[in-house]
């Protein structure tokens, strides 16, 4: 079977990462130790046991402290620059990542730190790999609209660094509404937005993604299934959902990937396309998604250039760069 040679080595965009879930257990306790910060984990083996999770929030907890490490600009930087030399290995040619600001700052890392670390292991995956890195700065929903205008401000002096928002963490109880003047600031300064809705939320999340917060891709949104009229909107729109088949398994939004219903999704009409997550904790980065997807839902060939097609045009990559990938 040649399919998972052609899966690992088609070139392809991820849309869907997160930067603190590309944080291995060996880097994590490599951190710890240059630091001098405490983990309530005794070994690499002990912490890697321990990502045994049930649902979503089983999940950020153990997230949130792994980046407790993370402390200076060189720390970000290293994190990202792991991230960026296995995606270029994965045929990545154009990344758009998630950070969590609220995450470091609630710490007392400043803002430039966070962002200038990260900013140029981007640069450096450019210059080195040809792969276009962006950033999009996510909002914590479980925290305050305040709390999230408060963050944009003390992100726009570095406005340049990053192309748009995004909005993550604890999305039962925190629907969309909860930012909806704060999406609405982010689009006046130019910025894209997205929003993940509909990885445990209802359909009626993903609706009010696109109406309130006018979002321009969903990530997850494998909920929509369950609603026939959105599912004809997103097709319609062609409002593309990043979806990320491995977390969908150990968060248990699906029993297993034979269950998965990304094929619905695809067969739908639905401009899906395939991402990690949180590749870290979820066991595996975007190559290993695509080929364990693959073979659990018996995908073809023309489901492989179907997505890698996907998500180049569920990109924000300017024009010109979209007819370069043509
Ligand atoms: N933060 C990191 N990964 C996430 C996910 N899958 N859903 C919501 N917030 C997240
Ligand atoms: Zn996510």
């Amino acid at each position: 079977d040649r399919l998972p040679g052609v899966l690992r080595l088609m070139p392809k965009a991820e849309l869907h990462l997160h930067i603190e879930g590309t944080l291995e257990p060996e880097l994590i306790f490599k951190l710890a130790q240059r630091n001098q910060v405490q983990l309530p984990y005794a070994s690499v083996e002990a912490l890697r046991a321990a990502y045994d999770f049930k649902d979503l929030q089983s999940f950020l907890d153990i997230y949130y402290a792994g980046a407790s490490v993370l402390l200076h600009e060189q720390d970000f930087f290293d994190m990202a620059w792991a991230y960026l030399e296995k995606a270029a290995a994965d045929n990545v040619v154009h990344a758009e990542i998630f950070f969590d600001p609220q995450t470091h700052t609630a710490r007392g890392v400043p803002m430039e730190t966070v962002i200038k670390g990260l900013h140029h292991a981007c640069q450096r995956a450019h210059q080195e790999f040809g792969l276009s890195a962006k950033l999009i700065l996510c909002f914590l929903r479980h925290l305050s609209e305040e709390d999230a205008f408060a963050t944009l401000e003390a992100a726009l002096p570095f406005r340049h660094y990053f192309i748009g928002v995004g909005l993550d963490s604890s999305e039962l109880g925190h629907p969309p509404a909860k930012f909806e003047r704060v999406f609405a600031k982010c689009r006046e300064l130019g910025l894209h937005v997205v929003a993940h809705a509909g990885e445990e939320g209802p359909p009626e999340y993903i609706r009010d993604a696109l109406d309130l917060l006018k979002a321009e891709r969903i990530d997850h949104g494998v909920q929509a299934v369950r609603d026939a009229d959105l599912m004809k909107r997103l097709a319609d729109e062609r409002v593309p959902l990043t979806v990320c088949p491995l977390s969908n398994i150990k968060l248990c939004v699906f029993p297993t990937l034979a269950q998965h219903n990304l094929k619905s999704l695809l067969d739908a009409g639905l401009c899906v396309t395939v991402n990690s997550d949180d590749p870290a904790y979820f066991g595996g980065y975007v190559n290993d998604n695509y080929v364990q997807l693959f073979a659990a839902l018996g995908l073809e060939g023309r489901h492989a250039y179907q997505l890698a097609f996907n998500s180049f045009e569920a990109s924000f990559a300017d024009a010109a760069q979209k007819k370069a990938w043509e």
